[in-house]
């Protein structure tokens, strides 16, 4: 039996390392056989000293992503049994999967002109963030959502959901769901709906909206917490204004930025307060033409995608150019640091619930533990 290279550098003796002898290969040998493995030879990979992913970072420029999309329009009809022209980003350090990091799964969702995506459920938990268009609407449990550019929409796990084309264009959107998280640790289950949608009706605000999308007002038939947000929208005209006030106040000398000349706001769950989902983490970032982030590092995984504006990534000390709808992935205890040339806007979507309930969460700032 061969063994394993260690991660880290030999800097520090492996006192556990003899000489080779018959005996000992044949110690290796039978371990082989009975399916064991000592840890003496490859605890440098098992536990390194820090976050050593397998995932790299990387770009996907969406004036690739999109064109591909379209041909996927083009060529394969949507319907049942594969239930979504979704296309999957692949991070390449994952052989093959189409896990854009080891928890997080996004893929570019392509819907043409009158098109519906029949309704199922899973227990995965799922998202759709639109950087252009309009026209589809989700419905989610019987409550049709509309999609439109800026928007975040929800589908919690195990919600009944479909997307209908009411338009004659095409749409496009980005989908974040926890499915690598589900198929490593085998709770996913699926089930279909219905292959028409049970709301066709096309509301400018969802019921679940209308409900609780009233700032500060909590209704008193809605006391009890939900694991999941209860708001099927968030709208980009909030978003905006959360982040535009930010900076205003900033300007006026009041706190409110996370940093200087960054505003940031998380998606959150209205009765807890907490994420919008119990594995995603879902934010919104703007920072100032000139403006530039702190270098982070953070456990866990975060995908961005370039909502307007131009500007760069600092990823693990090299820089790259983004625009619109770019979108690209910081594996674990990867340094990442934004730095704008116009007014630069990001959503932003992370595995961080998953961390921080596992008290695994970990943060350093300016190479500062926080
Ligand atoms: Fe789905």
């Amino acid at each position: 039996m061969s063994k394993p290279d260690a991660v880290e550098p030999a800097t520090v003796h492996n006192a556990m390392n003899p000489d080779e002898t018959p005996e000992l290969r044949q110690l290796y040998a039978d371990f082989e056989a009975g399916h064991m493995m000592p840890l003496w030879t490859q605890i440098g990979n098992l536990m390194p000293k820090h976050p050593m992913p397998r995932a790299v970072p990387h770009i996907w420029k969406w004036s690739d992503l999109y064109p591909l999309a379209k041909r996927s329009g083009d060529l394969v009809p949507v319907g049942r049994g594969g239930e979504r022209r979704a296309i999957g980003l692949g991070n390449p350090g994952l052989e093959g999967r189409p896990y854009i990091s080891p928890t997080l799964w996004c893929a570019i969702q392509y819907l043409g002109p009158r098109e519906t995506a029949p309704e199922h459920r899973h227990a995965q938990n799922a998202f759709r963030f639109v950087i252009e268009g309009e026209g589809v609407w989700t419905v989610v449990n019987g409550d049709p959502v509309r999609m439109s550019r800026g928007d975040l929409l929800l589908t919690p796990g195990w919600n009944f959901h479909g997307h209908q084309n009411v338009t004659d264009k095409p749409m496009a959107w980005i989908d974040g769901l926890d499915i690598p998280f589900s198929y490593q640790n085998d709770v996913g289950f699926f089930e279909f709906g219905s292959e028409k949608l049970t709301d066709i009706t096309t509301p400018q605000y969802s019921r679940g909206e209308r409900l609780w999308c009233h700032p500060g007002l909590r209704p008193l038939s809605g006391l009890a917490n939900t694991v999941s947000s209860p708001i099927g929208a968030y709208r980009w005209e909030h978003t905006d204004r959360a982040l535009a006030e930010q900076l205003k106040l900033e300007e006026e000398g009041y706190p409110g930025v996370l940093e200087k000349g960054h505003a940031a706001v998380r998606f959150v769950n209205p009765t807890t307060g907490g994420d919008i989902m119990s594995t995603l983490r879902a934010e919104f970032h703007r920072l100032r033409a000139g403006a530039v982030s702190a270098e982070r590092r953070e456990v866990g995984s975060r995908v961005f995608q370039v909502f307007e504006g131009k500007g760069c990534v600092v990823l693990d000390g090299v820089s790259r150019i983004l625009e619109k709808g770019d979108l690209f992935v910081i594996p674990s205890w990867i340094s990442w640091s934004l730095q704008a040339e116009s007014q630069f806007d990001l959503f932003s979507f992370s595995d961080a619930p998953i961390m921080e309930r596992l008290n695994f969460d970990r943060t350093m700032i300016n190479g500062q533990l926080s």
